[in-house]
């Protein structure tokens, strides 16, 4: 299995591979790199900035409905198309975290009254090389430019 180290942005140590589940069959949270018409859609988080959407997986739900429902909530977005691409697994000071990365094509951006913590969907065209803070620092480390080289070279992004 072709797997990459690095640290975060906080110094904690990530392992990243792009196999279905490399770390855990039960992953707690979930990731989801978003396209809505030919641009990426993220969600505005109020203090971790700009992020593509995720979050914890609830009891009595899969980790594929996890990703649909924090796409939904977090920005209004209704997936036509869903896939999981990798996995990570993020070593923390006080716990372990693993992630699944998703890919999501998005057929319809529904405005709503209420993004649950997030001010709501965000689009852009391009992702600048290096993101600054106003990104969140899930987007921070290599996680996003080694996903979406993954993403170009599964030739997935039309
Ligand atoms: P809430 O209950 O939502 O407040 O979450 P939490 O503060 O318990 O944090 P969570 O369980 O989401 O994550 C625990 C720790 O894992 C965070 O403090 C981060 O250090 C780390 N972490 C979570 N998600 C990511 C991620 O996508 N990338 C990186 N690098 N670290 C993450």
């Amino acid at each position: 299995m072709k797997k990459f180290t690095f640290l975060d942005y906080y110094q904690n140590e990530v392992q990243l591979a792009f196999e279905d589940n490399p770390f855990s069959n039960n992953p707690g949270h979930v990731w989801i790199v978003c396209r809505f018409r030919q641009k990426w859609l993220l969600t505005h988080h109020p203090r971790r900035g700009f992020e593509f959407p995720g979050g914890k997986v609830e009891r009595a739900e899969t980790p594929k409905e996890a990703a649909i429902r924090e796409i939904w909530e977090e920005t209004g977005g209704e997936v036509n198309h869903i896939v999981q691409i990798g996995q990570y697994m993020v070593q923390g000071k006080a716990e372990t975290v693993v992630k699944n990365i998703y890919f999501a094509d998005i057929n319809q951006l529904v405005e709503k009254d209420n993004y649950m913590e997030t001010k709501g969907p965000v689009l852009f065209n391009r992702l600048p090389e290096h993101l600054n803070d106003s990104y969140s620092f899930i987007m921070r480390d290599e996680v996003l430019p080694r996903t979406l080289q993954h993403l170009r070279t599964k030739k997935m992004l039309h």
